[in-house]
């Protein structure tokens, strides 16, 4: 598709099923979303990028749950009593979930540089996952960029394998197309934006 068709197209959908929705091998589909999120732009090197598991010099990681893992990690909320509200369904009917994580930079004397730093890690990151949604709906997914709700909590970054000290800034959930079988719920502000008028003001000098 078109960039802009895309990026007009991007919506946000929540797609919740009580049953566990059929799991498709979409393994290709992913590691090219995957691979799109890390042509982001970034600012910065975090300092402790080289002693971690994961090497890469931008701030942004991913932790990726194929559909069985989705399948398992909604199978644990129900196990463990956890009340999950709209996840527990999401994972049911998900073929992919990314967790999206980044690392603040920790200062002792909270300069105004190692907050800038941080924002900058943040907005990197940001761009990541905006990648990444164009690239799962260029692929014909339906997509949802969820704060991460109870997935925030730190049981479940033990849980999947996510060192303590990274930030979540986006639970990444990918479904399919088709979403007959399941129910659905557009974003809560979709269209909400404005025009560029109510967003822009010419600088003229
Ligand atoms: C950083 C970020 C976090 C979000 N977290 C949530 C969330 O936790 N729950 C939710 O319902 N929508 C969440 N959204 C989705 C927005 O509500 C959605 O983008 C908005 O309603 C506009 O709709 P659209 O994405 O279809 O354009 C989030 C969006 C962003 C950018």
């Amino acid at each position: 598709m078109e960039l802009q068709k895309v990026i007009e197209a991007r919506r946000t959908l929540k797609v919740m099923s009580d049953e566990n929705i059929l799991i498709r091998d979409i393994k290709s589909d992913v590691q090219k979303i995957l691979e799109m999120g890390g042509k982001a732009p970034f600012h910065y090197i975090h300092p402790n990028s080289a002693s971690k598991e994961l090497k890469s010099l931008a701030p942004w990681r991913f932790y990726v749950l194929d559909g069985v893992s989705c399948r398992k990690l909604a199978d644990y909320y129900i196990k463990n009593d956890i009340d999950g509200g709209k996840i527990i369904q999401m994972l049911r009917a998900a073929q992919t979930l990314i967790q999206v994580t980044w690392t603040p930079e920790i200062d002792g004397t909270n300069s105004e540089k190692v907050a800038l730093q941080n924002i900058e890690h943040v907005a990197a990151t940001a761009a990541a996952i905006q990648n990444m949604l164009l690239t799962a709906t260029d692929l014909g997914y339906e997509n949802y960029w969820s704060s991460g709700g109870t997935l925030r909590d730190v049981q479940f970054k033990s849980l999947l394998g996510i060192p303590e000290e990274e930030q979540l800034l986006g639970s990444i959930f990918i479904f399919d197309a088709d979403t007959s079988s399941c129910k659905t719920k557009k974003g809560a502000l979709k269209g909400r934006q404005g025009s560029v008028d109510d967003y822009t003001k010419q600088v003229v000098l």
